[in-house]
């Protein structure tokens, strides 16, 4: 949701929403002008004047960044040491540094300031504020993988100037640290992948003391000591303080990441030139009005980790930083070195990072696969949580449901049209003057009955709580608030006062445990009155977005808890209001065993453990809707997996053909919901004229067949990091033609492939593949094959183009119901598509989709397996406590058909399968019919009412 229109003209629009149906929207584009450029950011500028000016003087200039020999320490995995940078005025700067080399095989190196870590400097402005620089962005953002290696060792075979380090997997790789100048190689099996400072960019502007510029100064002084953007003057307490390192990928012609920006999946160039961007990508989240689309320009949320990929190769950093950050990516020929050339690659990518303040704290990964950079950084940031069930089926929202009886008549509407959805969503007007944690008395003046008609049906209501508070005598949670000292305070040390949704408010500090702690007992059943147990939660708004702060945020010398400034902290700090939410859900009452539900705008690596995201304020344009599918599949890669758009785009009015293809694209984002703004025209399903009400119908459908596919997909992200949508190169990473693509995507291990239509008037789309396996179409079975080309699939206006890869067992469950809650008893179908060698393997996860009872135990998780004509079910889980009771819970869940597509023909007169169920052959079979199609299409076996248990180990014979 986003800022709009002024709240004293927002009744008599609702009334003309109401009265007309729909309005005409004006014409309304990102406000350019109100968001910084690089060449507008002081820190960023200095930092590309300076690698410009390393470039220019090219072998004539040194680094002046040196690792002093005789501090290098070695111990326990970390090597320790002092790095002195020498100024132009011939000053010493100590910087201390530490390399540590980690089990997980990650290295990881920080370099900080010894002035500023003994408190030995003088902040301006009688501030507050903390002398150190930031180094608590991994107290928000870690939680594990940092047990020192138990093996990394100094490697004696060196040069002088050389300190060289084996470490990881069989120490088989090696950091070689060069002293002066201080440079960093990450090699693997004897090759250079990752490179630090070698271009020279290095630049840590060490604290000074204000003096009077001198006149022959070379540096540009002008934004050291104060800054002013857009009317706002930073008063920059400490002076210049920013990092910036340039990091090269050599080899690698693809960089991926960095999210969140509206663009392609690999990464552009940011130095110009055709085809180009001008500007570095930004990471420093905002509330941006209605986005450019292919921009470098920031969003709502920041990943600082990027990986590189090459045929055989990904390999990784993490730039763990929470203040304003930007990267410049540049490409060259290494064409004039070959000796640092990988097999058949020719490219080399650069990235220069650029932070406006903290410590130098970065993370390498040395891969080899795409799964080894998502497990290595889920181990550090933590995995996606297992949602429950109803979180990836579909959620209906806009802004907003006016009354409860509105929520009502939605509710019913879905089931008159006999269409599935599992929650639906207020935006910010249910509440009483937009202040939270209450209900409008006057158009919401029944909300347990509302839940509870939705409860019916197993439906969930989400309700959004923003962590602006309404600065109001007499509202609770505001005196609350202001009284124990709890919220943000500005640069004087006062509460910090600023615009949003409420007009006048203040801001919530969860940095402050304590106000984290009060925070997260607000959300409790007898505090939040009217919320039951089916209420979960959207936290908008959280980057933070003041209406009137500089960037739509907040100033940068505000003060958090703990005395750091806003300008450390503001890419976490939506993070940790969503940390003291989750706590809040998991204690809304005691003895309450359920998973959270939270979505989130802004975030931050880590956000992924505790909140689903979406794409922000998106408008309802075919380029829009394309924008989406990198968007999605780039923070997949990134770690955070349970991502989605607007589904219709948050502005202006969808034809019913862009709604119907959003649909049709919507159902392959992890968080499946629609959504629109108040001055838009209601656009439920049910509303839809048809025939594109039935195609949006079948769409939902196919989602919620899928359902039994996407919780394991969820699943398995949540143990090792894999997206649950996944690029080309992540299945293929062999296959350079599939590098770059990002309009198509494979769904979780199930070896679907789809490539959703997103322009206007196509009747096809054109599926690139990779392997020479056969690809079935999901619908007709019609057969594709052939490796590394496109082919041409048929996607008319009702058809999803979506293909099933030879090799695979899919889990379906095929008995449509209005709700994914009422689906949970229901038996199963497995589609059998056989590879090459006629084989195929799946899997299945299945809990409860609610509790946290799995972790001792309590479900089910079965490979199965086709071969030599029998199918087979195998137990891939750990029994824990609760197992026996659940499976006997799950004994009467079955399988009712199995199909398989392009069986043997030998099949052709077989009418039975013989069935045996742990372990007994009993005599049981059931039928069989082959059905035989024309040329071009697969002929298909399919088993009726097999009714084995999901839950048994059994076989089918064919
Ligand atoms: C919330 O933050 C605290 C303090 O940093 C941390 O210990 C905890 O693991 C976080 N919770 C989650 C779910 O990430």
């Amino acid at each position: 949701m986003a800022r709009s229109w002024p709240v004293s003209v927002r009744w008599t629009l609702l009334l003309l929403v109401v009265i007309l149906g729909w309005l005409v929207i004006p014409g309304v584009a990102v406000k350019r002008e109100s968001f910084k450029y690089c060449s507008q950011s002081g820190f960023c500028k200095r930092n590309r004047a300076y690698a410009d000016e390393v470039s220019a003087k090219g072998s004539s200039w040194s680094s002046p960044y040196e690792l002093e020999p005789s501090t290098i320490q070695f111990k326990d995995s970390q090597l320790h040491g002092i790095i002195v940078k020498t100024t132009s005025e011939n000053e010493k700067v100590r910087l201390p540094l530490t390399v540590s080399f980690l089990e997980s095989g990650a290295a990881r190196v920080v370099i900080d300031e010894e002035k500023r870590l003994k408190g030995e400097i003088d902040i301006r402005h009688n501030s507050q504020i903390r002398k150190e620089r930031y180094n608590e962005a991994e107290k928000w953002a870690v939680v594990g993988g940092l047990d020192l290696s138990k093996s990394a060792t100094l490697n004696a075979n060196t040069e002088e100037g050389l300190t060289k380090v084996l470490y990881g997997p069989g120490s088989s790789f090696q950091a070689i640290i060069r002293h002066a100048p201080f440079d960093v190689e990450f090699q693997r099996d004897g090759e250079t992948h990752v490179q630090f400072n070698k271009q020279g960019y290095l630049n840590m502007e060490h604290w000074r003391p204000k003096l009077e510029p001198e006149e022959d100064s070379p540096e540009d002084q002008s934004t050291w000591w104060e800054e002013t953007f857009d009317g706002n003057t930073d008063s920059k307490p400490r002076g210049p303080e920013s990092l910036g390192l340039d990091i090269s990928f050599p080899g690698y012609s693809h960089v991926f990441g960095i999210p969140e920006h509206a663009d392609s999946l690999s990464l552009r160039e940011t130095r110009g030139g055709s085809g180009n961007h001008e500007d570095p990508y930004r990471l420093y989240n905002s509330d941006i009005f209605e986005y450019e689309l292919n921009s470098p320009m920031t969003l709502y949320g920041a990943i600082p980790l990027m990986q590189a990929h090459r045929k055989d190769s990904t390999v990784g950093v993490f730039w763990l930083n929470a203040a304003e950050t930007w990267i410049d990516i540049v490409k060259s020929s290494s064409s004039a070195n070959p000796l640092s050339l990988g097999v058949g690659s020719k490219t080399t990518t650069h990235s220069h990072w650029i932070s406006e303040a903290g410590q130098l704290d970065v993370f390498v990964f040395l891969g080899p696969s795409p799964r080894d950079i998502s497990k290595i950084y889920g181990e550090l940031t933590g995995y996606t949580q297992l949602p429950q069930q109803f979180a990836i089926a579909y959620h209906q929202c806009r802004w907003n449901y006016v009354t409860d009886e509105d929520v009502k008549e939605v509710d019913a509407q879905f089931d008159k049209y006999q269409i599935p959805y599992d929650v639906i969503w207020l935006d910010v007007d249910y509440t009483d003057d937009r202040k939270y944690f209450t209900w409008d008395p006057m158009t919401f003046p029944n909300p347990i009955s509302m839940e509870e008609q939705l409860d019916d049906s197993e439906r969930k209501l989400v309700v959004l709580i923003d962590p602006h508070i309404k600065n109001e005598d007499g509202y609770f949670v505001s005196e609350k608030m202001k009284k124990q000292g709890f919220a943000v305070k500005n640069k004087d040390g006062n509460i910090y006062d600023g615009h949003c949704w409420p007009g006048a408010s203040n801001w919530i500090d969860c940095f402050n445990p304590e106000a984290a702690k009060w925070w997260s007992t607000l959300y409790r059943y007898d505090k939040f009155k009217g919320s039951s147990p089916n209420v979960f939660i959207w936290n908008d708004m959280n980057e933070p977005s003041v209406f009137d702060g500089p960037e739509v945020t907040m100033p940068k010398d505000n003060i958090h808890w703990g005395n750091w400034e806003h300008r450390d902290i503001h890419n976490v700090n939506g993070v940790t209001l969503l940390n003291s939410t989750f706590k809040a859900l998991t204690s809304r009452k005691k003895g309450e065993n359920r998973r959270p539900f939270i979505l989130t705008r802004s975030y931050y690596a880590g956000a992924q453990r505790v909140a689903a995201m979406w794409t922000g304020d998106n408008q309802a344009t075919w380029d829009h809707l394309a924008i989406t599918l990198p968007m999605v599949l780039n923070n997949g890669i990134s770690g955070f997996p349970f991502a989605g758009a607007d589904v219709g785009g948050f502005f202006h009015n969808p034809g019913p053909e862009l709604l119907t293809r959003w649909y049709q694209t919507g159902i392959w984002y992890p968080f499946f919901r629609a959504h629109a703004h108040i001055e838009t025209r209601r656009r439920e399903p049910y509303l839809i004229s048809r025939p594109h009400r039935d195609y949006i119908s079948q769409a939902l459908r196919l989602r919620y067949q899928l359902l039994p596919a996407w919780y394991t997909a969820f699943h398995e992200a949540s143990v090792n990091g894999t997206p649950i949508v996944r690029p080309q190169f992540y299945v293929h990473p062999t296959d350079e033609q599939g590098f770059a693509l990002d309009d198509q995507l494979y769904f979780g291990s199930t070896g679907l492939l789809t490539k959703p239509v997103v322009s206007e008037g196509a009747n096809s789309a054109d599926i690139y593949i990779s392997d020479d396996e056969k690809y079935y179409d999901y619908f007709d079975y019609t057969v594709y094959q052939g490796a590394k080309k496109r082919h041409i699939i048929p996607a008319p206006i009702e058809k999803v183009p979506l293909l099933m890869q030879g090799g695979h067992v899919l889990p379906r469950k095929d008995r449509p119901r209005r709700s994914s809650g009422l689906m949970k008893w229901d038996p199963y179908t497995l589609v059998i598509t056989l590879d090459k060698n006629g084989e195929a393997d799946g899997t299945l996860y299945v809990d409860d989709g609610e509790s946290y009872e799995y972790q001792r135990g309590a479900y089910i998780h079965r490979s199965f397996h086709f071969q030599d004509s029998v199918l087979s079910s195998h137990d891939i889980g750990t029994k824990g406590s609760k197992t026996a009771e659940y499976l006997k819970t799950m004994s009467h869940v079955k399988v009712e058909k199995v199909i398989v597509v392009d069986p043997p023909k030998e099949w052709q007169d077989k009418v039975s399968v013989t069935i045996i169920e742990d372990g007994v052959t009993t005599g049981t079979t059931a039928s069989m019919q082959y059905v035989s199609q024309p040329a071009g299409k697969a002929s298909y076996a399919v088993v009726k009412k097999p009714d084995v248990a999901i839950g048994k180990t059994w076989r089918i014979e064919f």
